[in-house]
């Protein structure tokens, strides 16, 4: 079977910065692998690797059998099949829920505005804000700009979604709404890569669970393996912050 994800030897610099040092992962079509560590370790980096936001210097990463990191790819087609959802939910301001779910599917894909029109209203439905296409983002809460900034891309019809800690910007009442959406897309079998400090949704609802640390992954395994019985030092040290921030 042909990995959704293959990363082989990745590493990046910035500059001196060696901010992954040879990552190795695959996920497989309808898997979630949630990616967990402290702050720097790399899990952006890692993720924007995956759709070239950033070029990796050394290594290859394949998405569907495809090679990216190939000079000769058609990054751009690749990338179609890549929804990414940031933790800043990057909507235009400009523009209601529905423009911002419509203006990719009309620019990129050249579908016709009633087509483009038809899949934003499924979409804003589907994750549950249907009852807001004519609101501008300021007229949201969080969790509602959150849930647009999903629809929009699955709007696109990818075949695999990358979330940067979606939920890290929220109020914590609004957190539940925007990982149910989540939850439900994994039970539908969207491949998907989700870096997150969400526990709860990581043991739940991710086939696999890595902790990165200082650009290298330092644990992956099954989530009750790697949350419940870290095998790591550092891995504990980390989940014990998380899960006891006050102490
Ligand atoms: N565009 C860039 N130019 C230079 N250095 C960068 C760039 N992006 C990230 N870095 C550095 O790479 C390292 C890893 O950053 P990255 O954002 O991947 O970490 P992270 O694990 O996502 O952290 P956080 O949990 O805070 O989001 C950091 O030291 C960061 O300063
Ligand atoms: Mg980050």
């Amino acid at each position: 079977m042909t990995h959704a994800i293959e990363i082989a030897d990745l590493h990046k610099y910035f500059g001196q910065n060696e901010v992954l040092k040879g990552i190795r992962m695959t996920v497989d079509p309808g898997q979630v692998v949630c990616v967990i560590g402290p702050s720097g370790s790399g899990k952006s980096t890692l993720l924007r690797c995956v759709n070239l936001l950033e070029v990796p210097t050394k290594g290859k990463v394949f998405v569907d059998g495809v090679e990216l990191t190939d000079p000769d790819v058609d990054i751009d087609a690749v990338r179609r099949r890549i929804g990414m959802v940031f933790q800043q939910f990057n909507l235009f301001p400009h523009m209601t829920a529905l423009q911002n779910v419509m203006i990719a599917q009309q620019r990129v894909l050249k579908r016709g505005k009633k087509e483009a029109e038809v899949v934003a209203r499924e979409n804003l439905d589907k994750v549950g804000v249907g009852a807001k296409c004519d609101a501008y983002p300021a007229q949201l809460s969080g969790g509602q700009q959150q849930r647009v900034a999903i629809a929009r891309a699955l709007a696109m019809n990818p075949d695999l979604m990358l979330f940067d800690e979606p939920t890290s910007a929220l109020d914590p009442e609004l957190v539940g709404d925007v990982l149910t959406v989540m939850r439900k897309l994994a039970e539908e079998g969207m491949t998907m890569l989700v870096v997150t400090h969400e526990m709860g949704f990581a043991r739940q609802v991710a086939d696999r669970v890595v902790f990165m640390d200082g650009g290298v992954i330092v644990e992956d395994g099954e989530p009750a393996q790697v949350i419940g019985d870290p095998q790591q030092e550092r891995t504990r040290t980390f989940l014990h912050r998380v899960l006891h921030p006050e102490e």
